[in-house]
């Protein structure tokens, strides 16, 4: 061959590859309100940095005549780029080739990007929009599935992972996202199921809608599956580059500082008085948060779930920290099963990449009932002892109201290794709140007058962060007004930390 045909077969060859499943299905895609996987690509990295490699790949199937449909890139395309200036790793399945359905050597390809971003240590991306394991190849695509997810768990903890559900995700396929650290859905065009509704109406009779079944609503409302929900995809790629921001590349360094103007030692005097009176008066936590994090740019995670506890990002001067923390405002802020595990795993995210943990208290207990004991409140409540406890970065707690009972143990208390408890002067520290000590205690033994001047008495006694100051189990009592200022201290002052749990397999959380 002449040297400038080898030079426009490779052109040609290129092209080829860029029109994935050609013009009609591209448009038919579009059609439904959905990019094509480069489109998605080219909207979530830095402008001009996306290489991307295995470009040629074709299967290698010949059942059902498959030796005559080859598309190059086979349905998935992989490579690496650049969010805000550093290295990601991703795939984006191409819904136009085969419905982006999972071939042996279309794994292989996600298999590779994995490896090396495991290797490279750098976060992998998967933009999923796939119709499952291709059917025609069989057990080969289980295979491959399996390879994905085998990675996928070496990887947790390791490196960052990130699922964006672009289009359908149904079967095993679903697993794979559900192993990543953070799953983000689109409204109304993702759908995540095991089962669809056709099999459910066969097997239990239910009739139910694809959406209602397993739309980005249902998930971020009743299953707790999705993290993060965008109205469309161009804002579902945006907040993952918002994610990106607040995380390190991998488990050995540190989250990217970004600069700020925010003043490090700002006052907020409305904090003062930000907290009701009335201790069974309810407030809006975010209130709070947004007062004292820099610029009040707080990146929730999970809002639509489990309001009674809120997990997200914010910055200290620069520095990306976790929040946790209790919701008066939903349901008295009470820990239950559903707050308890939505916490725990944030916890053991920003554990395992080096966030900083703080965590704003104000809990009046375990939510009590038979759904929740039924539920396993035991075990699940358990899960977040577990994270606060084995977590080795920098625990921060500030008590602002209500900590009682053992939920005041499991929210980052200092027995559990807390570095820096403080409490405001509204705090109340003890085995539970004054109306069910007296009920327990004097049950039946006085009237209801002499009831309310015991409860009177015991909340001056006992609802109060000076017991537990004395008794240093409360650093400092602090100023609302100062409360930015001293967390930033606290942050300064952790920031060389050096802790490790003993050596061991793993730890055995209650799952
Ligand atoms: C091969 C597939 C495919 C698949 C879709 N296509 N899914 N090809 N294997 N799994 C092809 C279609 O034949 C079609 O090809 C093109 O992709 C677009 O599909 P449509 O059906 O036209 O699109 P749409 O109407 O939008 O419906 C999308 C869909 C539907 C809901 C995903 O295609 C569907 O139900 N597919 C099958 C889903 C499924 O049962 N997958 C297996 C799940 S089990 P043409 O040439 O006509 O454009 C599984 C196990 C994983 O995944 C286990 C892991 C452990």
């Amino acid at each position: 061959m002449e040297l400038d045909k080898k030079y426009s077969q490779l052109v040609e060859l290129n092209k080829q590859a860029e029109l994935g499943g050609g013009k009609e299905r591209i448009e038919k895609q579009h059609s439904v309100g959905k990019k094509t996987a480069r489109e998605r690509i080219l909207q979530l990295l830095d402008p001009g940095t996306f290489r991307e490699i295995d470009k040629l790949v074709t299967h290698r199937s010949f059942d059902f005549g498959m030796q005559d449909k080859k598309y190059l890139g086979d349905g998935v395309i992989t490579g690496y780029g650049k969010i805000h200036n550093r290295l990601v790793y991703l795939f984006a399945q191409d819904f136009t080739v085969f419905g982006g359905s999972l071939s042996r050597a279309n794994a292989d390809k996600i298999v590779k990007i994995q490896k090396m971003a495991l290797q490279m240590g750098a976060p992998v991306i998967g933009l999923n929009d796939s119709g499952g394991a291709r059917i025609q190849e069989g057990v080969e695509s289980l295979a491959g599935y399996a390879d994905i997810f085998y990675n996928n768990v070496i990887s947790s903890g390791v490196i960052p992972q990130i699922s964006a559900i672009l289009g359908p995700c149904a079967g095993g396929a679903v697993y794979s996202p559900a192993l990543t650290d953070f799953i983000f859905m689109v409204n109304n065009n993702s759908h995540m199921f095991v089962t669809g509704p056709d099999v459910i109406k066969t097997v239990t009779h239910e009739e139910v809608t694809k959406e209602a079944l397993g739309g980005a609503i249902t998930h971020s409302t009743k299953s707790g599956l999705a993290h993060f929900t965008g109205n469309d995809e161009e804002q579902t790629l945006m907040m993952i580059r918002e994610l990106m921001s607040f995380l390190p590349s991998n488990n050995m360094e540190d989250p990217p500082v970004k600069t700020t103007i925010d003043p490090p030692d700002r006052m907020e005097e409305s904090l003062q008085e930000l907290v009701p009176a009335d201790p069974n008066k309810p407030y809006d936590m975010h209130e709070i948060i947004d007062q004292v994090i820099d610029n009040k740019h707080f990146l929730e995670v999970q809002p639509e779930y489990a309001k009674n506890i809120i997990c997200g990002f914010a910055r200290f001067h620069g520095q990306p920290v976790g929040i946790v923390a209790n919701q008066p405002n939903h349901l008295a802020g009470v820990l239950d099963i559903n707050s308890s595990t939505k916490a725990a795993r944030f916890v053991r995210f920003c554990d395992a990449f080096n966030l900083p943990l703080i965590t704003f208290v104000d809990v009046p207990g375990f939510l009590p009932g038979t759904a929740q004991e039924y539920g396993g409140i035991i075990k699940h409540g358990a899960k977040l002892l577990f994270a606060f406890s084995e977590a080795t970065v920098a625990k921060i707690t500030i008590i602002i109201r209500k900590a009682y009972g053992g939920a005041y143990d499991v929210m980052s208390s200092k027995h559990i290794g807390a570095d820096v408890n403080f409490a405001y002067p509204t705090a109340e520290i003890a085995v539970m709140g004054p109306e069910g000590a007296i009920n327990i205690l004097l049950k039946d033994k006085i009237t209801a007058e002499e009831k309310i001047t015991a409860v009177n008495e015991y909340r001056e006694k006992f609802a109060n962060p000076y017991k537990a100051a004395a008794l240093g189990y409360i650093d400092e009592i602090i100023q609302p007004r100062d409360t930015r200022r001293k967390i930033m201290d606290a942050l300064e002052m952790t920031r060389n930390k050096r802790k490790s749990n003993p050596p061991r397999k793993h730890g055995n959380i209650p799952l």
